[in-house]
């Protein structure tokens, strides 16, 4: 029986801020109908002074270890997707593994912007399936509303701070559950069309995210769809076989359009982006947290993630909870 990866501890956190519509069409060109009805958002939550990626992230990890039933001693790596670190360097993983109080084990930032998560999970599964770690702590953290220009109804409506983590457990034992593959993609000539202009090697630039919405829209339907039938097939499953799709939470219109290809109802779509906006590499192991916790998704259910972002980046996994 080969080596695969369990879905063992889920845990997530959202700073005490939320900042509604109205708020931000008090001081901007816009209203709560336009991005409820663009987007599907009503509310996002806001870092405070205090919460970093690191803040969040060990936050979020420290719930799923405790759903894992495990300590921060049982854990081999650490691995982050993150485009908000709060240093160039040390990783954010190498200082939340510090606030765990792990010395032991190895840790390392993700950069592939809103598919940071699933690029984090391929990678720590394929650490799990060569042997080299048996127990990983997988987190997505961001804090956008640093990076959002406030200034720009066009992008900072979009957006929303938050962390969410997952424990993946390696096992040898003959079973069902686990996670089934994972496929990723990155395109680098589409790279102009989602970035942040400037960082610690840039500082002649602002730092700001530019974005044009109505291309990564296109893109965004498009290759999830394909995503979402490369997982599928290689694994010989069908739409019906999907028990959950959990997609990263950027628009409903786009997760509407996933959800209808799949010939999923949209009860069995994970949605959080009302409550959370887009929170990048945080917003799938957040959705998860939540469906876990209020027993919509179950032991025995196969969940569909997938994700696109920045790069572009983009891809999918499968999984059997
Ligand atoms: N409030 C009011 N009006 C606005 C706002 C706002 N917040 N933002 C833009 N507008 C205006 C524009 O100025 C434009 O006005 P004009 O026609 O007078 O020029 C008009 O609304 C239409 O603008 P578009 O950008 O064409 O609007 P669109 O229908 O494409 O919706 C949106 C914009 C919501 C950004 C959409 O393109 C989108 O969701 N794209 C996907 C981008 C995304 O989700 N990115 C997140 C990161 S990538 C990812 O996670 C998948």
């Amino acid at each position: 029986m080969a080596r695969r990866s369990l879905l063992v501890g889920f845990g997530g956190f959202l700073p005490d801020r939320v900042v509604t519509n109205d708020e931000l069409a008090a001081r901007l060109e816009t209203s709560d109908e336009w991005i409820k009805t663009r987007t599907g958002i009503t509310r996002r939550h806001i870092a405070g002074p205090q919460d970093t990626a690191t803040s969040m992230g060990a936050a979020a990890a420290r719930k799923a270890l405790e759903y894992a039933g495990l300590t921060a001693a049982d854990i081999d790596a650490v691995i982050v997707g993150t485009s908000t670190p709060d240093q160039a360097f040390p990783a954010t993983a190498v200082r939340i593994q510090a606030e765990l109080g792990m010395a032991q084990g190895f840790a390392f930032d993700i950069a592939a912007a809103c598919s940071g998560f699933i690029f984090a999970l391929a990678t720590a599964d394929s650490f799990i399936r060569s042997g080299q770690a048996r127990n990983v702590l997988v987190i997505g953290s961001e804090v956008y509303s640093r990076i959002v220009d406030w200034s720009d109804r066009g992008t900072c409506v979009l957006f929303g701070d938050g962390a969410g983590a997952v424990v993946l457990s390696g096992t040898d034992e003959a079973g069902k559950a686990g996670l089934l593959s994972t496929h990723l993609h990155s395109d680098g000539t589409a790279g102009d069309l989602l970035y942040v202009d400037g960082a610690v090697g840039r500082r002649d630039m602002s730092g700001h995210l530019k974005m044009s919405g109505r291309d990564v829209f296109r893109h965004a339907v498009a290759k999830l769809s394909s995503s979402v039938d490369e997982a599928l097939e290689a694994e010989g499953l069908s739409y019906s076989d999907v028990s959950w799709l959990v997609p990263h939470q950027a628009n409903i219109r786009i997760i509407e359009g996933v959800g209808k290809k799949l010939g999923l109802p949209p009860e069995r779509v994970v949605v959080t982006v009302d409550r959370h906006a887009n929170t990048s590499a945080a917003s799938i192991p957040l959705a998860l947290d939540e469906a876990v916790r209020d027993g919509r998704i179950k032991k025995g259910d196969l969940v569909l993630m997938e994700a696109l972002g920045g790069g572009l980046t983009w891809g999918s996994a499968l999984a059997r909870l």
